[in-house]
């Protein structure tokens, strides 16, 4: 990954120079549809001009609605929260990227956006609105299975091991298609092979093929071929990169930033690694042990990262300019479920300034969602304007050539009021 990184800041910080001053986050959200971010960029290692067409989806992307959100798996310790409070929402044809450390709970908040959590899991509260469509949370298994690959199409985690093992692909093709009553199988048949053509893959061969046959990087692009088959307007992609060789994950970008453009879509992209997200995204959330900890568009985010935990990610990411060991892998181990703070706030454990001032509301009160000093992105902490004023340690102020500056040109995302309330209840 660290190649992928290097090109990542090499890029970025050539372009810091002249990148335009990060915006506030309550820059009001376009009216029209902001340009997807894809279109505008320019990428010098995941170009996709060498990429054949793919086929366009013309309809106009959702925006889909989080609110407080909270998911709890039912243990021997009794049910606890994997996810709460959470409140976001993902702006229409946008890439909104979702970060956290293994464990943060980003694979639960992926599942509960298809209202697909497994028991022992259990959704305990929140609504998840896609628009045009309703609240997912509230829909019932037939509802459900036609919203699912439907209009929100679905990458797993480890998507690369989760074909049918015993079936061509073709034949899993037209399965889905007989799933979801799709009148026209060999058009179906028809588009999947288009998607797959537009990803650079041998169409004919992979329909003939067994998931065996096929290497890690065509078997993402199968994934997500299948999560685009039934032309969904909403993709969520759970760690599309993860386990794949630096070219191919840089290749796997590259498909994911222009399936996002052609088809048109709202997609949020699920990743532990913060460097992925500056790559590609136009709005990140930062999650750690189940809590939204700070949200904002990913060109502020990054230049301006106001909780200490999103500092934390920012400056163990390998970098190309100043001190080679400048990378410091970020201290502690995230929380379990059973070790999850109940109540207080869910970082202090590896907070440096818990750690340093002991401040007792720290440990009693819920940090809430709220506007950053600078007012560039919402953070959850008690003493943002304290860490703000002693300095910022992570973003271009100090650390030129780390910080993307040329990521996306959308607006900021984190508009006021969407995502405050991102309340986290004890
Ligand atoms: N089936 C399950 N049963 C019990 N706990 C689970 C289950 N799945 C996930 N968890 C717990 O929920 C938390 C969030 O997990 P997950 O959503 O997979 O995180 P991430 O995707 O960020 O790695 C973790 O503490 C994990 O151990
Ligand atoms: S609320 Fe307190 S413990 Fe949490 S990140 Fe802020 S300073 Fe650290
Ligand atoms: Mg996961």
């Amino acid at each position: 990954m660290t190649s992928l990184f290097t090109g990542l800041f090499a890029k970025h910080s050539v372009q810091s120079e002249t990148a335009p001053a990060p915006q506030p986050a309550s820059t009001p959200k376009a009216a029209s549809l902001p340009e997807p971010a894809s279109a505008s960029r320019t990428s010098s290692h995941t170009s996709s001009s060498h990429m054949p067409s793919l086929p366009q989806r013309r309809a106009e992307p959702p925006r889909v609605t989080i609110r407080d959100l909270a998911v709890a798996y039912k243990v021997n310790q009794g049910l606890l929260p994997a996810v709460e409070g959470v409140t976001l929402t993902l702006e229409p044809g946008t890439i909104t990227g979702l970060v956290g450390e293994s464990g943060s709970g980003k694979s639960t908040l992926a599942m509960a956006l298809l209202n697909a959590v497994q028991p022992p899991g259990q959704i305990t509260h929140g609504s998840v609105e896609v628009e045009g469509v309703g609240d997912v949370l509230g829909f019932g298994d037939r509802e459900l299975r036609e919203v699912r690959a439907a209009t929100i199409g679905y990458v797993f985690q480890a998507a690369q091991d989760s074909l049918n093992p015993l079936e061509r692909i073709g034949k899993q093709v037209l399965d889905l298609g007989r799933s979801h009553h799709v009148s026209d199988l060999r058009q179906l048949l028809h588009s999947f092979s288009a998607l797959l053509s537009g990803m650079g893959l041998p169409a004919e061969r992979i329909l003939a093929s067994y998931q065996h046959e096929l290497s890690g990087g065509m078997r993402q692009r199968v994934g997500i071929a299948f999560a685009l088959a039934l032309q969904p307007s909403v993709l969520v992609l759970d760690e599309p990169t993860t386990a794949l060789d630096m070219i191919t994950q840089a290749n796997i970008l590259s498909i994911i930033r222009e399936v996002h453009r052609t088809q048109g879509l709202t997609t949020l992209l699920v990743t532990h690694d913060i460097g992925v997200v500056a790559d590609i995204a136009d709005h990140i959330a930062v999650l750690y042990g189940g809590r939204l900890v700070e949200v904002g568009g990913t060109i502020e985010l990054l230049r301006h990262p106001c909780h200490p935990y999103t500092r934390g990610l920012i400056r163990a990411l390998p970098r190309l300019t100043g001190d080679i060991d400048a990378a410091q892998p970020l201290a502690g181990r995230p929380p379990t479920l059973a070790t999850l703070p109940r109540k207080g706030c869910v970082f202090r454990d590896r907070c440096p300034i818990f750690q340093r001032d002991h401040a007792a509301i720290c440990a009693e009160q819920t940090p809430q969602m709220r506007r950053s000093p600078d007012g560039s992105t919402f953070v959850a902490c008690h003493f943002a304007e304290k860490i703000d004023a002693e300095g910022n340690t992570a973003g271009t102020d100090s650390g030129k050539g780390v910080v993307a500056a040329g990521a996306p040109n959308t607006p900021a995302a984190a508009g006021k009021g969407s995502q405050e309330g991102n309340a986290i209840h004890d």
